[in-house]
């Protein structure tokens, strides 16, 4: 379909005058701990695949985030960045303090960038160990723990034999490629999570704020470490699983241990989901109970997110790993505009509501964080002004126009570059390939090409 066509499905907006901009609570301020946001507009975490494989801050890093701050939002939360100091590919790494000249350097390009209007978050993250799919000869060779001479004819059975003759898990590691779980408590390390984590995730918040951030968010959501212990699917049975009051004692740890680092000079809240959309998952009821807990600990904000999840993401091909948004919940959490009615637009928000509401009604006016196919005023405008949160943030709808709501506040929303919700950032991402946007990335048609940043396999604009 062409981009004309697809972006006749994308709700039709009247874009507010500079003066209805200028009165409407998307663009009034909100106070986010120790610091006040000129505007509730938010750019949230995004991995753009530019980091160097040792996962320092490189010139794509610094034009990504430089490109976003020109479009002034009222905060930009940088991409989820590894709290070890382990190889993770072009991610974004704090685990060491050699990290911490190339992120103050980041933090200098958007202030300069945003003329200070933007507050500059980082999400920080801790993953376990996930394998691409093995070959079968790779698997019943060298991986599988079984009797030899059973191997041996597993190499040449049908898929059912397979199965099953496996136990679920090495079938699982068969047809997925293995897959640390929290669960896994015979395993050292993974036992030992709780005792390690609350440090990690301190010493790197201590190197974010030495870098001059403005607040951090704790990644709680999605397919990783933190959001796997909050899960309903956690059931460690040392303390760390079970009832809710177990799984979320370790995020509550974490949380006090980062701010015992940091103290009150930077804003601190999580991100987690507000529903897990797997079977036997956490869903809003949940939430809203984390929700309460975490801002009765203190939390300076609630960042919502949705789904994103590898039980039910897409066997992937051999050679592969396995990518946490290829399922029902992955398409919830980036839904396109394939998706059933009402489509992609705001399917978070009713959950999002809830949690909002078990945080008021537990006493407490922490900002909450909406997001989800958010892309146009009017959508904001209406969560905002029904109470269901107190920021809005878009990710994708960012990436198409990084000036969007810069545009949008001085009445030029006519001028937007619209999302078409087709994913084919996402696909990149999957790819682990520099991330752009189907609308800017192509060279063709610029006047002069020549002087453009372009992927280091040179066919595609770093930036818009
Ligand atoms: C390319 C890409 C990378 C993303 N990386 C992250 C990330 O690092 N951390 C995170 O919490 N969410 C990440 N997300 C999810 C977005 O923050 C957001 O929740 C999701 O895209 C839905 O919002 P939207 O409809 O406004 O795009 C990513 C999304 C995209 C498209
Ligand atoms: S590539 Fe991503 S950001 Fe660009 S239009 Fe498609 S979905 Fe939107």
């Amino acid at each position: 379909m062409t981009d004309r066509r697809l972006e006749k499905l994308l709700p039709v907006e009247r874009w507010p005058t500079r003066a209805e901009a200028a009165a409407s609570r998307w663009f009034s301020k909100v106070t986010v701990g120790p610091h006040e946001l000129n505007e509730r507009t938010w750019v949230p975490a995004m991995v753009p695949w530019r980091a160097t494989d040792d996962g320092f801050v490189t010139p794509g890093v610094l034009g990504w985030y430089e490109r976003f701050a020109r479009g002034e939002p009222g905060a930009i939360v940088v991409e989820a960045t590894g709290i070890r100091d382990i190889p993770s590919g072009p991610l974004l790494r704090a685990g060491h303090d050699r990290y911490i000249e190339g992120l103050s350097r980041l933090v200098q390009t958007v202030k300069e960038a945003s003329g200070g209007r933007t507050r500059l978050f980082i999400q920080l993250i801790d993953f376990l160990s996930i394998k691409r799919r093995p070959t079968r000869e790779a698997f019943f060779g060298r991986f599988w723990k079984g009797p030899r001479e059973v191997a041996e004819q597993l190499l040449t059975a049908d898929e059912e034999t397979i199965a099953k003759t496996l136990a679920p898990r090495d079938l699982e590691a068969y047809r997925f490629g293995l897959r640390e779980r929290v669960t896994d408590t015979h395993l050292p390390h993974i036992a030992e999570l709780p005792r390690v984590l609350p440090g990690l995730f301190a010493a790197a918040a201590r190197r974010c704020l030495e870098a001059g951030f403005d607040g951090v968010e704790l990644h709680f959501a999605h397919a990783y470490t933190m959001a796997s212990f909050l899960s309903a699917l956690n059931t460690r049975t040392d303390g760390w699983g079970g009832p809710r009051e177990n799984r979320v004692k370790l995020p509550l740890e974490v949380y006090r241990a980062v701010r015992a680092e940091l103290g009150t000079r930077l804003a601190l809240g999580c991100r987690f989901l507000a529903d897990e959309i797997i079977e036997g998952g956490n869903r809003p009821a949940d939430a809203a109970w984390f929700g309460a807990e975490f801002a009765r600990a203190g939390m300076d904000f609630l960042s919502l997110s949705r789904g994103g999840k590898f039980e039910d993401a897409k066997q992937p091909k051999v050679g592969h790993a396995a990518y946490p948004y290829t399922g029902l919940s992955g398409h919830e959490c980036m839904p396109t505009t394939k998706v059933p009615a009402p489509g992609p637009w705001g399917r978070n928000l009713p959950a999002v509501a809830e949690v909002k509401r078990a945080v008021v009604a537990a006493g407490f006016s922490t900002p909450v964080v909406a997001c989800g196919g958010i892309a146009t005023f009017q959508q904001a405008e209406d969560v905002l002004s029904r109470g269901g949160a107190d920021i809005v943030a878009s990710a994708r709808q960012s990436l198409a126009d990084p000036d969007w709501t810069k545009k949008v506040r001085e009445g030029r929303g006519g001028e937007v570059r619209r999302c078409l919700f087709t994913n084919y950032c996402e696909g990149l991402d999957q790819a682990h390939d520099v991330v752009t946007c189907q609308r800017w990335d192509r060279l063709k048609g610029l006047p002069d090409d020549s002087t453009v940043p372009r992927t280091s396999d040179g066919r595609r604009m770093i930036a818009p």
